[in-house]
């Protein structure tokens, strides 16, 4: 199922429900911002139950071939009473049930007084889509602050995550797919489109490029950590 959704991927719409930062399927997840003392509020089960029915409508009226994803905020970031990782993967086991395809961990938004910049490091929705993954068995996205072709591969490898979503680095360099694939792939197997093949991509060069890439990867990175800072100031 999921080797068939994978290939479609690259070609096909991807529909994904947006639980997270505060936005409305959010706020019924939280405890801290329902209230309600219904059967959509109160126990995790009735939190959770909007969620899962709207996911479950959705789930039936699109074709049985297009991606469901569901983005949820993995924590509040609240030490009291608020969503955490283990709410989470309780709720990842449902809408694998009932048909989700992925869940992409992102996190907080919630709740308005939080100060993100200590909390908001990448190990914590990294992290929380491994626990995700292994835990509930549904695949996960990783997302934020994804910035390196081996930074993305090491996801991947160490199964934190079965898909990658990249934001900022994209806007900073829309190639950086051809960059990723020609720093990991196989260079027997990677070929750039054509109008960059003829200039860039001769295999002859590859071990060449690669290296270079590795090296130059592998100096900003090392620059960055020794600043302290995690995201590379440079523009590709
Ligand atoms: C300026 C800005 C605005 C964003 N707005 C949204 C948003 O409206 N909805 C959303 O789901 N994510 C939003 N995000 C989060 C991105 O979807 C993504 O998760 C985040 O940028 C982390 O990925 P990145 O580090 O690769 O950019 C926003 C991020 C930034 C930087």
């Amino acid at each position: 199922m999921w080797d068939h959704h994978y290939v479609k991927l690259r070609v096909s719409l991807v529909i994904e429900l947006h639980y997270a930062h505060g936005y409305l399927g959010s706020t019924w997840l939280s405890p801290l911002t329902n209230t309600r003392t219904d059967r959509y509020g109160g126990s995790l089960e009735n939190r959770m139950r909007f969620g899962l029915e709207t996911a479950h409508r959705v789930r039936t009226v699109i074709p049985k071939e297009t991606p469901l994803f569901v983005r949820i905020s993995v924590t509040d970031y609240e030490v009291d009473g608020g969503w955490d990782v283990t709410q989470s993967v309780e709720f990842a086991k449902r809408l694998k049930a009932i048909g989700v395809d992925a869940v992409d961990c992102s996190s907080g938004g919630v709740v308005a007084h939080v100060d993100y910049g200590p909390l908001n490091t990448p190990e914590v929705q990294h992290k929380a889509s491994a626990t995700i993954q292994r835990e509930a068995g549904i695949p996960t996205a990783a997302v934020g602050k994804i910035v390196h072709p081996f930074q993305a591969e090491r996801l991947l490898q160490g199964n934190s995550a079965t898909l990658i979503f990249i934001g900022r680095a994209f806007l900073n360099n829309p190639h950086w797919a051809y960059g990723a694939a020609d720093a990991l792939a196989n260079p027997e197997s990677f070929k750039y489109p054509d109008p960059h093949d003829w200039f860039i991509g001769w295999k002859a060069f590859y071990k060449w490029r690669q290296d270079l890439h590795t090296y130059v990867i592998l100096a900003i990175t090392l620059e960055d950590y020794a600043n302290g800072d995690y995201i590379p100031r440079y523009q590709s």
